[in-house]
């Protein structure tokens, strides 16, 4: 059995949906800030195989995603918080439009409840919520940011957290510093998973 089989029928229509318009608007070349950019199926299936087993160790589990464009990657996660019965996931995205469909795609299904979508940038965000902690962080904005953001958030996780960072392959020429930073920061341990487009897997030690 696939994971996909044990996503709901309702749930699996929206992702086969965002599945479709994703690989239209790569075929038709539509602007780089306009295309969905989600993550394959592969990645969602790896995320949600993770949070399963992850999750339960967790009394009171908060995710965060930085990067929800259309909420594919969004409804992964969020599967799993529902099959888990618990948890929350906050997904930030400043692009109005973006969020506006993610909102569509999630607020009307059982995911919507365990799902906070923010419209916001992620980086206003965490500094705002400079007292907020979380168990599970799965990053996939622009790939420039990464290393910007593992900074900030390097002493703020705490141990146990895992922070998971897509494109580390397909991309690994755009974020140098992040690379180097993961392999040397002896805060964390880090492993490069040939999953889609490459994700890196970091553990806070
Ligand atoms: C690669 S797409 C995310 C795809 C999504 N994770 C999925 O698989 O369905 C990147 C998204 O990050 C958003 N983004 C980029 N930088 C951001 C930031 N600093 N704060 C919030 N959102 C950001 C973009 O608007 C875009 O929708």
């Amino acid at each position: 059995m696939q994971p996909f089989d044990l996503i709901p029928s309702s749930i699996q229509k929206v992702l086969i949906k965002l599945e479709e318009r994703d690989r239209e608007e790569r075929e038709v070349d539509l602007g780089r800030f306009q295309r969905l950019r989600q993550i394959p199926r592969e990645t969602g299936e790896f995320l949600f195989q993770f949070l399963i087993t992850f999750i339960p160790q967790f009394s009171d589990f908060v995710g965060l995603e930085v990067g929800t464009s259309g909420g594919y990657s969004t409804l992964w996660q969020g599967m799993a918080l529902v099959l888990s019965h618990q948890g929350r996931l906050i997904s930030l995205d400043h692009d109005p439009k973006k969020y506006l469909l993610a909102s569509e795609n999630i607020t009307s299904t059982e995911v919507g409840k365990y799902v906070t979508l923010i419209h916001e940038d992620a980086k206003n965000y965490l500094k705002r919520k400079s007292q907020d902690r979380f168990s599970y962080i799965f990053m996939d904005c622009e790939k420039e940011d990464y290393a910007y953001f593992f900074n900030f958030l390097v002493a703020r996780l705490t141990r146990g957290s895992v922070l998971i960072a897509d494109n580390v392959i397909s991309h690994a020429d755009d974020m140098p510093d992040f690379i180097e930073q993961i392999k040397s920061n002896s805060r964390v341990s880090s492993i490069i998973l040939p999953i889609g487009s490459g994700l890196a897997f970091i553990r806070w030690l």
